[in-house]
């Protein structure tokens, strides 16, 4: 049973402003109480390098920080923690693979097939590995609320597609994507398939194996853990059989006078330099909070707020809304006659946080037909008041108490 009374008790931000209305968790997400009890002893009682130390301290934390691979393996169902690698977020996950696997597997007119509701992070790595190799990118036909036809998918992939790579949930539109079906064509055409889940792993259950997903990116702090903090998850053999873009220690067994590198096996070839210690013990405690109230519980929830102010926003005929339909809590929407960063200031001045702009998601604009947008982005804390006061807020919008409100 989800009780959001208790749920929000764990927050303190939430306790520390009692009176704003947080809907920017597509950005970043809150941080619980276990998750910053869990830093704070590393940082008074545990401070020391992990498997660099022979003493106590160091020995605790190695294993601390090693039990984080076996939650996170367990928390989207990976066959093994050897195929969970700590990064600093899904944009280095993301650049991770194009840089170890694309950029050594690719050849000139291969394809790498993809959608202009990309996150710059699951694009802008792919054009350089496009630039290095002579490969292309070709897009999948989308419809202009962020959905695609599984017909239009099967007829986009063809031979040439080497790389299918996807967000499992826009961070636009939130759209989920029916990835299983994707994925399992994908494979038939022999394609190596990427999901960017920076917007799925936070908000729903999320399982690789039954997936069958190659590889797979997400972020610390969007499910609340501290920022920096993220992981790669991929399948062992890719990890094992590909060369990381990073070199350094803590990622060889040795090299010697002539330059000949041992590499470890995977993970820890992907990990050289000292790791973000706290920020992965962050996400071990930022995980078991989620766990503690059940993802399916969460997925729910959110798509009921969602749902609710879908329901009182539409009678608005001012607001035009971009994803009504999307069973994520994304809310995508502009004002008429209103830039989306003006209502975004005038939202500020009602204590209500929301982004505005294009979301790093640039060439969307040819999908929804408008590159500025207010999204308001809902996560477990978040309640149906939260979504009356933006609803409230919305009602009697006008151009001229934007521009009192952005003078201010
Ligand atoms: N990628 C994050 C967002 O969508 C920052 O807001």
């Amino acid at each position: 049973m989800f009780d959001e009374t208790a749920v929000r008790s764990h927050f303190p931000m939430i306790q520390n402003h009692p009176d704003l209305v947080y809907l920017d968790n597509a950005a970043t997400a809150f941080k619980s109480d276990h998750m910053i009890q869990v830093v704070n002893d590393f940082y008074l009682r545990g401070t020391s390098n992990v498997h660099r130390g022979d003493y106590g301290l160091s020995i605790k934390a190695s294993n601390d920080f090693d039990h984080v691979r076996d939650i996170v393996k367990d928390f989207i169902h990976a066959k093994s923690s050897k195929e969970i690698v700590f990064t600093s977020g899904a944009s280095q996950s993301l650049n991770w693979i194009a840089y170890s696997y694309g950029l050594n597997h690719l050849k000139k007119d291969d394809v790498i097939l993809t959608t202009e509701a990309e996150h710059a992070s699951n694009i802008l790595p792919w054009f350089k590995v496009c630039e290095a190799t002579g490969a292309k990118i070709e897009y999948i036909p989308m419809q202009n609320d962020g959905s695609i036809h599984m017909d239009d998918f099967k007829n986009a992939m063809h031979d040439k597609v080497k790389i299918f790579a996807i967000a499992y949930v826009s961070n636009v539109l939130g759209v989920v994507q029916p990835l299983k079906q994707m994925i399992q064509i994908a494979h038939e055409y022999g394609a190596i398939t990427v999901i960017d889940a920076a917007q799925a792993v936070p908000h729903m259950p999320v399982d690789v194996r039954d997936l069958d997903c190659d590889y797979l990116a997400f972020s610390g702090h969007k499910l609340g853990a501290a920022g920096g903090s993220g992981v790669l998850y991929g399948k062992y053999d890719l990890l094992e059989n590909n060369d990381p873009p990073l070199y350094g220690g803590g990622s060889n067994a040795r090299f010697d006078l002539c330059g000949n590198i041992l590499l470890k096996h995977a993970p820890f070839k992907y990990e050289a330099g000292t790791p973000n210690v706290e920020g992965v013990l962050s996400l071990g405690a930022a995980i078991e909070f989620l766990q503690s109230i059940g993802m399916e519980n969460i997925f729910e929830h959110e798509k009921q707020l969602k749902r609710y102010a879908v329901q009182r926003l539409q009678p608005l005929t001012h607001v035009h809304l971009y994803n009504a339909t999307s069973e994520s809590g994304l809310i995508t929407f502009n004002v008429d006659g209103i830039f989306a960063q003006d209502v975004a200031s005038y939202l500020n001045r009602h204590n209500i946080a929301v982004r505005s702009g294009n979301h790093c998601a640039k060439i969307l604009v040819e999908i929804i037909g408008t590159s500025e947008t207010v999204r308001a982005s809902c996560y477990l804390y978040n309640t149906k008041a939260d979504i009356d006061r933006l609803v409230d807020a919305l009602t009697d919008i006008t151009l001229e108490k934007c521009i009192e409100a952005a003078m201010v």
